[in-house]
């Protein structure tokens, strides 16, 4: 079992450390050397695909959050409405799902009970299915008109870590290769994020080989009993990942909220020495989310909030108002959830760890739910 491991204490361990690989083997063989994408697995006609007018992406848990970064990009690039809905709630509701509907399923395991019934729903009422899987020949992809499998390998932990940031490269390739199917995006254009994408494995092992300072927050953090995330744009779902990552390795109570939400009601929860996870965007991003999320961390603060920022190199501006700080490498906005998660599962991991805790088998938890 310790060979299993590679050498680290857990499965866990492992799994986060193996995410250069997981990113970079996703993204393999997926482009020729003109940079067009070339996803001859996803076996829809082309011509279907340039008529979808409506994307629904159906997942549960982190690959939810996966699926809420998705929507971003693939609006932003593609120009197609796109939703995010959890499997469970999706069938229930009576959803408006057509011919023209292109479901993208978003699965580690591929046989998660209640995203299998949303896909096998979708399908009844004549849309199209594509699965992003990391199990190969697994219920939900079989069962799928199309696959586009992540490459991260097998995940053995319960709570998911590599798998994430695979299906996050995963649904952008996918973003991409509709933009290039529908001639939105200039060739150029994909070329360029695609080579952004390509520098990403060596980013994160650099957030890795820094993970000393955020390991030592977690060790003095054993003892806390409450933990907020806020975050911005793709740094919402990445502040919801970091919290389900401390309720379910470290059994913590964590809640993630969008920054801008906090005036609205979760600024209440604020009190002295309350610590709040706040995921910084680029200030080198198109638009004034910065100063807005660096005037939340100013607010919080000013209410006696423990203010722990993730942000990127070279962002001096959050200095004056964080307690710590965690840099993350430069990159485009929408590629940065492949950064800002890394430190925040290590803290999740570093955390349980010290109060002792099996993170690869959290309590009542299962790795994959197959009852619905
Ligand atoms: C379970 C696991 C989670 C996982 C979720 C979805 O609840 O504990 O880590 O995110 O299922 O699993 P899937 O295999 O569909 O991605």
């Amino acid at each position: 079992a310790a060979a299993e491991k590679g050498g680290y204490p857990s499965f866990m361990e492992k799994e986060i450390n193996d995410q250069p690989a997981a990113v970079g083997d996703t993204l393999l063989g997926r482009a020729d050397a003109a940079g067009r994408l070339t996803l001859d697995e996803i076996r829809i006609d082309p011509e279907l695909l340039k008529n979808v007018n409506k994307i629904i992406v159906l997942a549960c848990g982190t690959s939810a959050y996966a699926g809420q970064v998705a929507k971003y990009a693939i609006e932003h690039w593609v120009r197609i409405p796109t939703e995010v809905e959890l499997s469970h709630e999706f069938r229930y509701r009576d959803p408006i799902v057509d011919a023209n509907t292109l479901i993208v399923s978003i699965s580690q395991s591929g046989e998660t009970m209640d995203t299998l019934m949303a896909v096998r729903y979708a399908k009844e009422q004549g849309a199209k299915t594509l699965a992003i899987c990391n199990t190969n020949g697994s219920t939900i992809p079989r069962e799928s008109d199309a696959v586009l499998y992540t490459h991260a390998g097998p995940e053995i932990a319960v709570a998911s870590t590599k798998a994430f940031l695979a299906q996050i490269t995963a649904a952008y390739l996918l973003g991409l290769y509709l933009a290039q199917l529908r001639g939105i995006k200039f060739q150029g254009e994909i070329r360029d994020i695609l080579s952004d994408l390509g520098a990403i494995p060596a980013k994160i092992q650099s957030v890795l080989d820094n993970a000393d300072q955020i390991k030592k927050l977690a060790r003095e953090m054993a003892e806390t009993k409450s933990v907020l995330f806020l975050g911005r744009h793709v740094g919402f779902p990445v502040a919801m990942e970091g919290a389900l990552k401390l309720k379910e390795l470290a059994y913590i109570h964590a809640e993630g909220f969008a920054a801008g939400e906090l005036k609205h009601g979760p600024i209440a929860l604020i009190e002295e020495g309350q610590p709040v996870f706040v995921v910084v965007p680029s200030p080198r991003g198109r638009h004034s989310l910065h100063s807005k999320v660096v005037s939340n961390i100013q607010e919080i603060r000013a209410r006696g909030a423990n203010t722990i920022v993730i942000a990127e190199q070279g962002d001096e501006a959050v200095k004056a108002y964080a307690e710590h700080v965690f840099y993350i490498p430069e990159t485009p906005t929408l590629l940065a959830p492949l950064l800002a998660t890394v430190p925040l599962q290590i803290f999740a991991c570093e955390l349980a760890t010290a109060k002792g805790y099996d993170v690869d088998q959290p309590r009542n938890l299962a790795k994959s739910v197959t009852v619905e």
